[in-house]
C-alpha cells in the first residue's frame, strides 16, 4: 500500500488518556489509514517523528474565534499551538443568527463591529466557514444573548413569551443546520436580567438534537455555587449535557473555594453528564466591566475605544495620571477590554487538574494587547503544568485538550488517533515545548510544535503556516444525549 503520508518513530499519545506507545502513523486520503509497525510502507510524503510524540490535533474547547475564522483564515495564533479545531459560540455570544440593528451590544463587540455580524441564520454562518476555508476546523454554538439581540427590545429584562417562542425557532434551525448547542453569558449585563425560565424554555429544543448547554455562570464570585446549580437544573430540566465555561474561583474573597465547587460538579455529574472548561492562567480578561473594578488585584486595560493609547497599562497607573478614582477611569475608557489577575494559583490548579475538566483558551483575537492565551493556553499545559509542575501526566493533559473534549461535544472521528479517524495531528517535542506569549509579550507563537496537520494535510511547520488551508465546518454529530445517562 501507498499512503499519502507516513510518520516514523513517532510516540503515539492517542488522547484516550492512556501512556505513550511508538507505532508510525500512515495518512491517506485525509483520514488515518493504518497504525502499528510500517516500516516496509511507501508514501509521497514521509516525516520522521525521532520520538517525539504524536497527538491528535487540540481542540479548543472555548473560544470566540466566530469571526475570526473568516476575516484572518490563517488562524495563526491557534494552528501555531497545535490547535486543529476551534469551537465558537460560547459565553452567549455568537455571529449567527444575528440581524443587528445598529452596534452589537457589550459583550458581542468582543467579536467584531457591526460589519462582523452578517449572518442572520446559522446556515449562513455554516457556508461562510466552508467558503473562508480557516486553517482549522469549527464547530458552533449558539449564543442565547445573541439571540435575545435578535428580539428583545430591551436587553434589561426578560424576554416574554412571544419572543422565548421567536428565540426557540431561531435556535431549532440552527440545530437543524449543525449547531451544537446553546451557550448563555448570563454573568454580562445583556443577559443578566434574563431569569432562569427564560433560559430554561430556550434548552427544552437542545434534546430532540442531542445538542448541550454551555455557560458562563451567572456569577463566577461569591454565589458562584448557586449560579452552578442554576446550570445544571436548567440541564436537568432539559436532559441535555452541561458545560461550565472557565470555571474559576474569580475575586479574592472567593480564594479557596475551588474544592467546593468541584465537589458540587463530581456531585451533578452522579446524575447527568456535566463537565467544564479551564485555562491555564489566574488572570481572567473579558470587555471592562464597572462590577469587576476593584483595588484588591491588578487590573489591566487591553483596548478601549475612546482612548486606544490606553491598551496595556494598568488601571491603577491610568486613574493616577488622569487623577480620578478607579471607577470613573474606567468609566472613560468605557467601551473597553481588560485583564483581571483575579485568580488563586492553587485554585486554578485544582480545577486544571480535575478529571472533569476541558482545555479551552478563551482567547480573544480581536484584542490589540490580548491575554497571553490567545497564543499560548495549550503550550502552556504541555510544558509549565504538565512537565514542569507535573501537575499530571502528559498523556492527561493530551486527553483534555483531545478525546475528552471530542467525546463531549459529539465531534464525530475527531479527537483521537485512531485508524478510520480524520488525520488531525500534532507533532510536539515534550522537552522544548512551551508557551512564549506572556502578559508582556502576549503575541508569539509557542516553541516546540513542530508539525501540525489538518485534515491529513500539512498546515503549520517551522514556525510558519503551510500550504493550502484545510479545515471545514463541523456539524454536530450524533448522540450527545444518548450518553444522558451514562453517570446515573
Ligand atoms: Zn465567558
Ligand atoms: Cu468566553
Amino acid at each position: 500500500m501507498h499512503y499519502d503520508l507516513l510518520i516514523r518513530n513517532a510516540l503515539i499519545i492517542d488522547g484516550c488518556n492512556t501512556p505513550g506507545y511508538p507505532a508510525y502513523v500512515a495518512i491517506h486520503q485525509g483520514r488515518i489509514q493504518r497504525i502499528g509497525d510500517l516500516s516496509g510502507a511507501t508514501a509521497t510524503d514521509e516525516v520522521d517523528a525521532n520520538g517525539r510524540v504524536l497527538a491528535p490535533g487540540f481542540i479548543d474547547v472555548h473560544t470566540h474565534d466566530d469571526t475570526v475564522v473568516i476575516r484572518k483564515p490563517e488562524m495563526l495564533p491557534k494552528i501555531s499551538q497545535g490547535v486543529t479545531t476551534v469551537i465558537v459560540g460560547n459565553c452567549g455570544i455568537s455571529a449567527s443568527p444575528v440581524s443587528l440593528a445598529g452596534d452589537p451590544p457589550d459583550p458581542m463587540n468582543l467579536l467584531g463591529t457591526a460589519a462582523a455580524f452578517v449572518y442572520p441564520r446559522f446556515s449562513d454562518y455554516r457556508a461562510a466557514v466552508d467558503a473562508a476555508r480557516p486553517a482549522v476546523n469549527v464547530a458552533a454554538l449558539v449564543g442565547h444573548t445573541a439571540l435575545r439581540s435578535n428580539h428583545l427590545d430591551d436587553l434589561y429584562r426578560t424576554a416574554r413569551p412571544a419572543e422565548i417562542a421567536a428565540m426557540r425557532e431561531q435556535l431549532r434551525d440552527s440545530l437543524e443546520a449543525g449547531a451544537l448547542g446553546l451557550s448563555t453569558g448570563l454573568a454580562y449585563a445583556s443577559a443578566f436580567s434574563a431569569e432562569t425560565d427564560e433560559v430554561l424554555q430556550l434548552a427544552e429544543e437542545l434534546n430532540a438534537f442531542g445538542a448541550l448547554y454551555t455557560t458562563h455562570l451567572r456569577s463566577e464570585f461569591e454565589p458562584v455555587l448557586e449560579a452552578m446549580d442554576e446550570a445544571f437544573r436548567i440541564g436537568l430540566h432539559a436532559r441535555s449535557p452541561v458545560v461550565i465555561s472557565h470555571l474559576k474561583c474569580a475575586g479574592a474573597g472567593n480564594w479557596g473555594r475551588s474544592p467546593q465547587l468541584l465537589s458540587a460538579l463530581e456531585q451533578a455529574a452522579r446524575q447527568h453528564p456535566v463537565a467544564c472548561d479551564c485555562y491555564p492562567y489566574a488572570a481572567s480578561s473579558s470587555t471592562l466591566d464597572l462590577k469587576q473594578v476593584t483595588d484588591a488585584h491588578r487590573i489591566t486595560i487591553t483596548w478601549s475605544t475612546p482612548h486606544p493609547e490606553q491598551s496595556g497599562r494598568d488601571l491603577l497607573d491610568i486613574a493616577a495620571e488622569w487623577n480620578l478614582s478607579l471607577l470613573d477611569t474606567a468609566r472613560t475608557l468605557q467601551p473597553a477590554g481588560a485583564v483581571y489577575y483575579g485568580m488563586d494559583e492553587q485554585d486554578v490548579q485544582r480545577i486544571l487538574a480535575h478529571p472533569l475538566s476541558m482545555i479551552g483558551s478563551d482567547g480573544l483575537p480581536e484584542d490589540p494587547f490580548p491575554h497571553p492565551r490567545l497564543w499560548g493556553a495549550f503550550p502552556r499545559v504541555l510544558g509549565h503544568f504538565s512537565r514542569d509542575l507535573g501537575l499530571f501526566p502528559l498523556h492527561t493533559a493530551v486527553h483534555k485538550m483531545t478525546g475528552l473534549t471530542a467525546a463531549r461535544f459529539a465531534l464525530h472521528e475527531r479527537g483521537e488517533i485512531r485508524e478510520g479517524y480524520w488525520a488531525d495531528l500534532v507533532l510536539f517535542d515534550p522537552q522544548r515545548v512551551r508557551d512564549v506569549a506572556d502578559f508582556k509579550n502576549p503575541q508569539q507563537a509557542a516553541e516546540g510544535i513542530d508539525g501540525v496537520w489538518v485534515n491529513g494535510v500539512l498546515s503549520y511547520a517551522e514556525g510558519q503556516s503551510q500550504g493550502a488551508r484545510q479545515g471545514r465546518f463541523l456539524p454536530r454529530g450524533a448522540g450527545l444525549s444518548e450518553g444522558f445517562n451514562r453517570y446515573s
